[in-house]
């Protein structure tokens, strides 16, 4: 594996072994006050965002600061692409800088794609950390990784990803990476915030949410992405809440061992009430700290993978 740009067709046995590597590593470091290896001692990491971004951008700044890769953080404000720099000839010049991979985000559907082709040649690997409306896979794998660790497999579980689809690139990386791995996905939303052509997908749609709940294993709630509605929100956020927002009453409908999960960042009281984010079987905290065993895990199999097994 060179590059990681989405997980629509990435082969389940290869995403099972990220998921291995990360359960590895997890156990690896649990309760070591030190919590450093030296496998990419040597090896050079630079994340590039052009949008913002807590989680991802910080889980993989400490993954690879734990593999000991040199680690270097450029924003879209702070470098030259403030003085208009193309994202063409920024790569290139973090390549011929000495970048072993580059990190990025981009509001850009396709981005990273864009960035992998100028790359070709050059020794340096990608990783999409988000692109737009269409991928995020690392959220996929750490979605993926929680639900292993919650509910012991993934195959044949029913897992209803809820919300704002339309816009959801970690809706769109789940539902190729679950379907993958053997999980039965149903998408809750309303219509206008479901993206044509979904027929196609390989999943089942509803625009109900309560008939759905007593049967799943795990709920994803998804963040309504108001950047990127540029027409305005239908429906309200109100009405919004009060047809799709997990409240309460929604989460006591679930059964006993369903998981709740949400990719952050989470508007509460909106897409998903306090106390259900808060709550011991809503495993949030618990996608942050997987995310930066996955984000390891993809940094050793793209940079250490293929040199360990020569
Ligand atoms: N889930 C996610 O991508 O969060 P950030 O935008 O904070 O990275």
């Amino acid at each position: 594996m060179k590059h990681l740009l989405s997980t629509d067709g990435l082969d389940p046995a290869q995403a099972t072994a990220v998921l291995d590597t990360a359960d590895t590593l997890k156990r690896t470091l649990l309760g070591r006050e030190v919590r450093k290896l030296p496998t990419l001692r040597g090896r050079t990491v630079v994340t590039m965002f052009y949008e913002n971004s807590t989680r991802t951008r910080v889980s993989f700044e400490v993954a690879g600061k734990w593999m000991s890769a040199d680690v270097i953080n450029v924003s879209a404000g702070g470098s030259s692409v403030g003085k208009g720099e193309s994202l063409r000839d920024t790569a290139l010049t973090l390549s011929a800088a000495g970048a072993d991979l580059v990190i990025v985000r981009h509001p850009a559907s396709g981005a990273a794609q864009r960035l992998a082709g100028w790359l070709e040649g050059t020794g340096t690997g990608v990783v999409n950390a988000g692109d737009g409306m269409h991928e995020h896979p690392t959220q996929a794998l750490l979605d993926a990784a929680t639900l292993r660790e919650r509910l012991g497999t993934i195959a044949g579980r029913r897992i209803a990803i809820v919300g704002d689809v339309l816009h959801s690139r970690v809706a769109r990386s789940n539902v190729h990476l679950l379907t993958a791995l053997g999980a039965e996905v149903v998408l809750v939303a309303p219509p206008t915030l479901l993206p044509t052509g979904v027929e196609s997908w390989p999943v089942s749609v509803s625009h109900d949410l309560d008939p759905e709940l007593p049967a799943l294993d795990a709920v994803m709630m998804l963040r309504v992405q108001a950047e990127r509605m540029h027409g305005g929100f239908f429906p309200s956020a109100r009405e919004y809440s009060i047809a799709y927002g997990l409240n309460e009453r929604r989460f006591n409908q679930l059964p006993e061992h369903a998981v709740v999960l949400h990719p952050g960042p989470m508007l509460r009281g909106m897409e998903i009430a306090a106390a259900v984010a808060d709550s011991p079987r809503a495993a949030i905290t618990e996608q942050v700290r997987n995310g930066v065993h996955v984000r390891m895990a993809v940094l050793y199999h793209l940079l250490a993978g293929e040199e360990e097994a020569a």
